[in-house]
């Protein structure tokens, strides 16, 4: 067998996929596992379609399974789906135990790494443990849900960015293919490079919490100087889009994505509009950020027509604006 480190990690994340699958059908996997997607009203056709699975309780049901079929530890280690304990490195456990699992692919649908989500309640524990870097999982370069998402975004010309891996399948259960999911960190210029290879156009679903709103305000901006064309859509308060997809139904859903999808500005200007109508100090701030938002479109056209926009939302002169900007843009330079 003459295969490259690569090779042998794709096969091995290809194993333990394999295997937290047929979990799923196991009597512990059924009883726990599959009945919480189905609580979450996860269909077997979508489970299957994402690869979802589920991992035993126990310290080494996969290290076991994987030694017995030919896989080296060495490989188990890199492809991140073992751990050494600590101070006793000879000591080999499974990193993930009783949990399901969220199968992350590449672009040409291998497995590359896994989310895995707690089952229980235990604060304790973090809710999601997911997969480190490797020599084929670069964080940086992925985003969830891409390999079952491109050929719809293509066909969309727009793609949904949401936060978590139970976003994008909650989409597809709503008849939405074109998502991918930041997975809860911030996005980086690989990821909008990624998302540019398929569309101009992105439509930011972050949740409806304090958090959400920072990071979709951040990730706005980057897909700005991406050059890509940014909506936003905001969900009532303590809602992210499978939770309110769930509540709503998918008619409703899919309407409110589109009654709801604001252009960028109107977004930023919506959120600080209220604090903003009736003091100056934050007013001006809020010029500011917008302002500050505008400075990143890198496409001068486009960036006019914003401009014109952002004037009438904010009931301020084109020139101030424009005047601000300069400031922005010749400090830059
Ligand atoms: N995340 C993570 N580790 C955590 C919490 C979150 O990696 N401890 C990532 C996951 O990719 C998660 C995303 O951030 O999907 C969004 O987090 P959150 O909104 O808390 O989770 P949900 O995806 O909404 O999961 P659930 O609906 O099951 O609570
Ligand atoms: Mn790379
Ligand atoms: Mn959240
Ligand atoms: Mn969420
Ligand atoms: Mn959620």
């Amino acid at each position: 067998q003459a295969y490259n480190e690569r090779e042998s990690l794709y096969i091995a994340l290809n194993f333990a996929k394999d295997f937290f699958v047929n979990n799923l059908k196991s009597e512990e996997g059924r009883a726990i596992g599959l009945s919480y997607f189905k609580e979450r009203g996860f269909s077997q056709a979508i489970i299957e379609k994402f690869d979802l699975g589920y991992t035993l309780e126990g310290w080494d049901h996969l290290l076991k399974a994987a030694k017995a079929a030919g896989h080296s530890e060495e490989i188990l280690l890199k492809a991140g789906l073992i751990l050494q304990k600590e101070g006793d490195p000879s000591r080999l456990y499974d990193r993930f135990r009783g949990r399901v699992t969220f199968t992350i692919h590449n672009l040409g649908g291998k497995p590359i790494g896994f989310g895995a989500r707690i089952l229980t309640q235990d604060k304790k524990q973090p809710k999601y443990i997911n997969s480190p870097e490797t020599e084929v999982y670069h964080k940086s370069d992925v985003l969830y849900g891409m390999f079952q998402a491109k050929k719809s975004i293509r066909e969309k010309d727009n793609c949904y960015l949401v936060e978590g891996y139970t976003d994008v399948v909650s989409l597809h259960l709503s008849g939405i293919e074109n998502v991918v999911a930041s997975s809860g960190t911030s996005l980086t210029e690989n990821q909008i490079k990624l998302i540019k290879r398929f569309t101009d156009n992105v439509t930011v679903l972050f949740d409806g919490d304090a958090a959400g709103i920072k990071a979709s305000l951040r990730g706005i901006d980057m897909l700005l100087e991406g050059g890509l064309n940014v909506k936003a859509v905001v969900f009532p308060d303590g809602d992210d889009p499978d939770s309110y997809s769930r509540k709503v139904g998918s008619e409703v859903f899919n309407a409110y994505l589109t009654s709801h999808a604001q252009d960028f500005i109107a977004f930023k200007i919506g959120l600080h509009a209220e604090e903003a109508s009736n003091d100056p100090v934050k007013r001006a701030d809020l010029i500011k950020q917008v302002v500050l938002s505008l400075s990143k479109i890198p496409d001068p056209i486009i960036r006019t027509v914003y401009i014109r926009q952002s004037a009438n939302l904010l009931e301020i002169d084109e020139e101030i604006i424009q005047v601000e900007l300069n400031k922005i843009i010749l400090k830059v330079q």
